[in-house]
């Protein structure tokens, strides 16, 4: 949705720039001219010092520690080989992390440098840039021989800087091929294809096998019948998940605050960064035509995702959160009116209470609660009865993050239609655990964050049914959203556009579109299947612990596990969990009235996923067990 006025060119979708000589020279050239040379950084020598804290992560321990050689050294990521993580001559992936750690010190110099590079002209006169330089030659994309003042090309370091660096992921995922999956991305760019098919992640075909399973053998264990979820597999493709916390291998519980990322959406965002990088929808080069490219595929796989009916109903945001309020303050401002009554159910996040507070407030329109029962399930017949013809807006989540509950969504549209309501699903908690069809569930509006469905923060979606979307007002003003702007009089863009002012997170919409491609190839309903065995197994053990009480113990239910241990804050049990390296949100988890409803102020609520294994509830409980005994 270029403005009038931009000019995308669609020329060119192979990235001269990374042609693999072109990159094994300048990463030979960046290594041999760091600051320092192969010293060991300063800051290692002054972080030796670093006192020890308890909550420091595996990042700050690797620079804190003592140096190689000193008999108490240790290996800060016990996963990755620990020569590579030695602080020493060559070594790319300590060397990568110090630079990180010290950012500002170290990334200074570099700019300086790579701006010469970029600068530098063959005849020396500096006056245009490598970009310039690669269009008129784009066949032969290499680094002229000498560069004043830097050594010469080594051609013989090659990818082996990347391989390094990215050896933990090739051996987590598998990729037992010989080449890293950076330099396999690098050479597929360059053009002579790499062996990507080889990877779990690569193709379709090839993830079905990998991640499922098929047996026969069911003694005693009906879950082991058919197809199988293969989690171990699934686990390699996480490598956060691959760490010690406090000694302890870590168990991601805090799933409904946010998911963990597969490395194939780092990959994406990497890549992005590595050989994408340019705003969007503006700009007459390859680049901005390859970022739009990258950021239009995205929605559209965002479309399939929800099985939407067009790319057009298909807005970015930053999240759930400004998802909802983008409604309130378009759709609600403009068509709810005094008196108007606008239907919550008490199970709702804050995220979608408060936008609709502040509408009502301004509006002079009315809240209407939907109460649940003891197990946390919504009481369908009050809500028939909350219903009539002063309901104009009606806004539920599809998954409760405080209890887990499923709320039966279709059902309750088909209600709310029947008076004409327009009705927001908030598919925050739902989206990663049970199949959305966004047609079957007629919803008028559909939100969900990017974050908990493995894909980096910071991006989310509305979907808006076309219609609705056409008469909503802007929303935030700026470029993108307009078609003409004057002084007397300013058009606006069509939506998706209209509501995406100013630029958007656009790697990290890529890095969305690489989750849902993820979770798409595994399969929702797998997905959901082994969830659901996981849940059931969960809730038994933890109903088996005596002094503890189960928050929301719907039929239908995701797997949000909220508990409270008679006789222990909450905090306790949290801080306790933590030191078996068990990660779980204790607290309101911002949504206060569905826990008020069961007389609590806050629960510890593990939270599933599907690389989450019975082993790991087998710990919690263990954990929880003995918190109860003191
Ligand atoms: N909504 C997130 C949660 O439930 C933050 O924890």
């Amino acid at each position: 949705m270029p403005e009038s006025g931009d000019h995308i060119n669609p020329a060119g979708s192979v990235p001269e720039l990374l042609n693999p000589s072109f990159i094994a020279q300048v990463a030979s050239r960046l290594f041999n001219e760091l600051p320092g040379g192969a010293e060991v950084p300063r800051s290692e020598t002054e972080l030796q010092h670093a006192p020890e804290s308890a909550a420091t992560s595996a990042r700050e321990q690797a620079t804190q520690g003592p140096v190689a050689g000193d008999p108490a050294w240790q290996p800060a990521l016990p996963w990755f080989p620990a020569e590579a993580q030695a602080p020493g001559e060559g070594n790319a992936f300590y060397f990568t992390r110090e630079i990180g750690t010290n950012r500002e010190e170290a990334l200074e110099p570099h700019a300086e440098r790579l701006t010469e590079e970029q600068n530098y002209t063959p005849d020396g006169s500096g006056s245009y840039g490598l970009e310039e330089q690669l269009r008129k030659n784009p066949a032969e994309p290499a680094l002229p021989a000498e560069l004043p003042g830097l050594p010469s090309p080594d051609s013989a370091i090659s990818f082996d800087f990347l391989r390094q660096a990215f050896q933990p992921f090739q051996s987590i995922a598998g990729l037992d091929n010989g080449r890293c999956f950076a330099e396999e991305l690098l050479r597929k760019a360059a053009g002579d294809g790499g062996s990507r098919a080889q990877a779990p992640v690569a193709e379709p075909s090839a993830f079905g096998p990998h991640y499922l399973f098929t047996t026969t053998d069911t003694p005693g264990n009906p879950a082991a019948a058919g197809e199988v979820f293969d989690v171990v597999s699934v686990r390699k493709d996480f490598p956060v998940l691959h760490q010690k916390v406090h000694g302890k291998d870590l168990v991601w519980f805090d799933n409904a605050a946010t998911t963990q990322k597969p490395v194939s959406v780092i990959e994406a965002v990497w890549q992005f960064y590595a050989t994408d990088n340019s705003n969007i929808h503006r700009g007459a080069h390859t680049l901005a035509a390859r970022a739009t490219d990258a950021y239009e595929g995205a929605r559209e796989k965002i479309r399939r995702f929800i099985n939407a009916g067009s790319s057009s109903e298909i807005v970015y945001v930053r999240g759930t959160t400004e998802a909802i309020n983008l409604v309130a303050q378009t759709w609600g401002r403009k068509f709810i009116q005094p008196g108007d009554e606008i239907v919550l159910s008490i199970l709702e996040h804050h995220a979608n209470i408060v936008p609709w507070q502040m509408l009502a407030q301004e509006k002079g329109a009315v809240i209407r609660v939907v109460p649940v029962n003891d197990r946390g399930e919504i009481i369908l017949e009050e809500y028939t009865r909350l219903l009539g013809p002063r309901t104009r807006f009606v806004s539920l989540t599809q998954a409760s993050n405080g209890l887990g509950t499923i709320l039966p969504v279709r059902e309750m549209i088909r209600l709310a239609k029947r008076h004409d309501a327009k009705v927001l699903v908030d598919g925050a908690q739902s989206v990663a655990h049970i199949p959305v069809d966004i047609q079957d569930l007629d919803a008028d509006f559909f939100v969900f964050s990017g974050h908990k469905i493995f894909a980096p923060t910071g991006i989310g979606v509305l979907y808006g049914k076309r219609e609705l979307l056409d008469v909503m007002p802007p929303w935030h003003g700026g470029g993108n959203m307009i078609k003409d702007v004057r002084f007397d009089h300013t058009s606006y863009n069509e939506a998706p556009a209209k509501f995406e002012a100013g630029t958007p997170s656009i790697a990290d919409a890529v890095g969305l579109g690489a989750a849902l491609d993820y979770v798409r190839k595994l399969g929702l309903e797998n997905i959901a299947r082994y969830e659901h065995e996981l849940t059931v197994y969960a809730t038994e053990k933890l109903a088996a612990i005596p002094g503890l009480r189960q928050i929301g113990t719907a039929h239908e239910k995701v797997g949000v596990l909220s508990f409270v241990l008679d006789g222990v804050p909450i905090d306790e049990v949290g801080r306790a969990l933590d030191r078996e390296g068990i990660a779980v949100r204790a607290g309101h988890h911002c949504t206060q009235p569905s826990l008020r409803r069961f007389g609590v102020e806050g629960t510890v609520r593990p939270s599933l996923a599907f690389y989450n294994t019975r082993q790991e509830i087998d710990r919690l409980v263990d954990v929880v067990r003995s918190i109860r005994r003191g």
